[in-house]
């Protein structure tokens, strides 16, 4: 439907700049539905943008206008009277990252925050480092927590974040690019509305894990008076009358983002919950949640794998030989060696498709099931063609 849908606002070509025409109120819709279910109050705005990392940029921007204490918009960070610091783990995606470069402030006023033995951001770690930065006169900006890694599928304590966040007056974003569609789940739903009830901005990307043909993010920020004061610029060739009657409409999104034209991203949005309903995609991520226990299941089942974490619809493993062979113990290079190669001619092979990562400084593969499509069978099909790779490899 999100293809069909595609095909429809090509051809209608409307520009979501602003103005009072049919585009405009079905992006007003969808950013209803989504501040709705993400437990967002009347008083949040939302934005379709291109992804999850133009979410996190549009929201650092507010809370680099909101945080750094000084008139970012007339003199940029030149003035600034401390350094500043945001906090995130190595887990953390780098689209953060490369928006705190972006945005002046540069990847030194960084602090990297360690995790836990579930890749969680370590709080009593980031109460810490807020402390020791608060004594050297440094001025924390935003920590950025994650609903769903892209490692790991693993959910911070976003709670607890959220406590000290507000107790030093810290920005809470969280991307929950991938991991925030499992907010209608019977399993994460409350865990996740409770993260959320604590952010200032979430990230969320509907191209994810809501099926939605690329590209579709999705940000929200708590305060919609920030988003529209970090970004609006209104010339005299944009007229926004900030009435639903008039010719121009409500204040334009172009106020609330950096992008003048935009595209009618929501129609795909729009269509695909109206054709499936929430329940629709609860059904289809509840799915997608099972296979990846199936597949933990499989691999926990198969000697010659070894399961190495999970989380949501995510499952790293690695291919370890039969029993006792030499690629288990400290044969560590073998290890990266023949893994490397199994995911190399899985890959150009074209049975599966999964990818690597790194975690704690082991390679290894890993598989994000994000298509309503997938059944036990290609999970059946991705062990048989790593055990044949392996073996032969
Ligand atoms: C957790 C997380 N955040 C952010 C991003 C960046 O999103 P995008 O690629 O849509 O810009 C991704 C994935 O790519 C992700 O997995």
């Amino acid at each position: 439907m999100g293809v069909f849908a595609d095909a429809l606002a090509a051809a209608m070509n409307p520009s979501c700049a602003g103005g009072n025409h049919a585009a405009i109120y079905v992006e007003r819709q969808v950013i209803r539905w989504f501040r709705d279910m993400l437990g967002f109050p009347d008083s949040s705005m939302g934005l379709l943008v291109s992804g999850g990392s133009m979410a996190t940029l549009t929201a650092l921007a507010v809370a680099r206008h909101v945080k750094s204490g000084v008139d970012v918009r007339a003199k940029g960070l030149r003035d600034a009277p401390a350094p500043f610091s945001f906090y995130m783990t190595s887990e953390g995606h780098t689209c953060a990252r490369k928006a705190i470069e972006l945005l002046g402030f540069g990847s030194e006023s960084i602090r990297t925050i360690p995790t836990d033995d579930d890749y969680r951001m370590r709080v009593d770690a980031l109460a810490s480092a807020i402390a020791e930065d608060r004594a050297r006169g440094v001025r924390p900006i935003a920590v950025v927590a994650t609903a769903g890694t892209t490692n790991t599928g693993a959910i911070d304590d976003i709670e607890a974040v959220a406590l000290l966040c507000r107790q030093h007056d810290i920005w809470l974003h969280v991307d929950a690019a991938y991991g925030g569609p499992a907010i209608l789940t019977a399993e994460y739903g409350t865990r996740l509305r409770r993260a959320f009830a604590g952010a200032d901005s979430v990230a969320l990307d509907p191209h994810k894990w809501m099926f939605v043909p690329v590209e579709a993010g999705f940000v929200i920020v708590r305060d919609a008076g920030a988003m529209r004061a970090t970004f609006s610029l209104v010339p005299p060739y944009i007229r926004s009358a900030g009435s639903p009657t008039g010719v121009y409409g409500l204040p334009w999104f172009s106020e609330y983002g950096f992008q003048q034209t935009r595209g009618f991203r929501a129609l795909k949005v729009w269509m695909t919950i109206k054709h499936a309903g929430l329940g629709g995609l609860k059904s289809a991520i509840e799915e997608n949640i099972a296979l990846a226990g199936y597949l933990a299941d499989r691999i926990r089942a198969t000697p010659q794998l070894e399961l190495i974490a999970s989380g949501l619809s995510v499952v790293c493993f690695r291919y370890v030989g039969g029993g006792s062979a030499a690629l288990q113990g400290p044969n560590e290079e073998d290890a990266v060696r023949v893994n490397r190669a199994i995911l190399d001619r899985l890959q150009l092979g074209g049975d599966a498709f999964i990818t690597s990562t790194e975690l704690k400084g082991r390679f290894v593969l890993r598989a994000c099931i994000v298509n309503y499509r997938s059944t036990r069978e290609d999970v059946d099909l991705l062990i048989d063609a790593v055990l044949g790779i392996g073996a032969a490899v």
